[in-house]
């Protein structure tokens, strides 16, 4: 069966992180959330993919080229203009003929696919859609089934007033090739707003599959931080580069971790970092490749990616910092700080309170100060 993967949008809501990558190359666990994909796919036999691209699309051709060192055939579907979530399958129709796979290209997941695939058979659906249960589905698509598992109804992002379930749309889809004749050829089109509607109306056979899996959109970047978190505890099942030096603590080559730093697990460490002296790094914690922590700095659930250099006695504190950063000694970055790429950062500066700080900007000395 060949799968279709979303990978367009321009992830608005995860800036500043998605401004120099789009948001299926963001790292997870030093490991582009792509790659994290196609390793869950090919665990379900799907070795044939289509990637449905628009923003940023040279980052991810280059990356993967046409796959064959995964073991897999990828083709893209490029979009000169973003077509949506409908119209981005429909420009891939070329590629698919008969029953399909559709992900959104921004959830992690557990998901049994396989039983998903014989759920739809066993209804011959001509659409299946996967659920999943959460505390707040007003930022979703919202799901209402009856009690064979049939769609009886389909809300994106509804208001808390009208919202009677709590399972939404998971992103993942079975489609027949001939639901493509619904939508309409070069234009934007939604599934949720257009499709998933028009199927209902139509009675055309489209069922709910619940599951009960992990699940986690990382289009925020609480959930990007959250996935990482379950991930290093265990409750998110996937690989990740390096190798275990002790229980929780996973290194790749050519590191140099002084003797008196500590490092309390769950904690991954990139190619070719440095920890010195008395540096502490408590997990959920992940640094990207060639990560420098200075002396007595601290770095307690944080996510560096590649290059990132921390002077003296820094706190990193459940933030993230962005590809070739420098953080001044004695300062704070604390409390969901988003530090984007190859930005200088002053020393004895305090951010926090989800602050955003832009690719390329310079914080001087004692700016935002204590
Ligand atoms: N190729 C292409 N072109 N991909 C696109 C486009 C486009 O124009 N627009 C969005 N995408 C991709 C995004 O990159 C993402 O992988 C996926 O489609 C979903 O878009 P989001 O922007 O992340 O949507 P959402 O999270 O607000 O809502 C969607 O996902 C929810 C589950 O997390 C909807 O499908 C909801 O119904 C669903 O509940
Ligand atoms: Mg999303």
């Amino acid at each position: 069966m060949k799968a279709i993967i979303l990978a367009g949008g321009e992830g608005l809501r995860l800036r500043p992180l998605t401004c120099n990558i789009p948001k299926p190359m963001v790292p997870i666990v030093n490991k582009p959330f792509l790659e994290h994909m196609l390793d869950n796919l090919k665990r379900h036999h799907i070795d044939e993919v289509i990637l449905a691209i628009c923003y940023l699309p040279d980052c991810i051709q280059r990356h993967f080229g046409d796959c064959g060192d995964l073991g897999m055939s990828l083709t893209y579907a490029f979009e000169e203009m973003p077509l949506g979530t409908g119209g981005a399958v429909k420009n891939a129709e070329q590629f698919l003929d008969d029953t399909f796979v559709v992900f959104n290209g921004d959830i992690f997941t557990d998901l049994d696919l396989t039983d998903m695939i014989r759920f739809h058979r066993y209804h011959k659906a001509k659409a299946t859609i996967a659920l999943t249960p959460v505390e707040d589905p007003t930022a979703y698509g919202v799901v209402e089934t009856d009690s064979q598992g049939r769609v009886r109804c389909f809300i994106e992002k509804p208001s808390r007033e009208t919202v009677t379930t709590n399972l939404i749309n998971a992103g993942t889809y079975i489609l027949e090739p001939e639901v493509l004749d619904l939508i309409p050829p070069g234009v934007h089109h939604m599934l949720e707003r257009g499709l998933f509607p028009d199927l209902v109306e139509r009675g055309i056979p489209f069922f709910g599959y619940r599951s009960n899996a992990y699940w986690i959109d990382i289009g925020v970047p609480e959930d990007y931080l959250k996935l990482h978190h379950d991930i290093l505890m265990g409750k998110a099942i996937a690989r990740f580069p390096g190798k275990s030096i002790a229980d929780d603590i996973w290194l790749e080559d050519n590191c140099n971790i002084h003797p008196s730093a500590k490092i309390v697990g769950p904690v991954v460490i990139g190619q070719g970092c440095t920890v010195e002296q008395g540096a502490r790094i408590s997990g959920p914690a992940v640094l990207g490749a060639k990560c420098t922590v200075g002396q007595g700095t601290i770095i307690d659930e944080a996510i560096l990616w590649q290059n990132v250099k921390l002077g003296k006695d820094a706190t990193v504190r459940n933030s993230v910092i962005g590809n070739n950063s420098v953080v001044g000694d004695s300062t704070w970055v604390i409390d969901g700080s988003i530090i984007s790429d190859d930005t200088a950062i002053g020393s004895s500066n305090r951010l926090e309170h989800g602050i955003r700080i832009w690719p390329g900007s310079t914080i001087e000395d004692n700016a935002i100060s204590f």
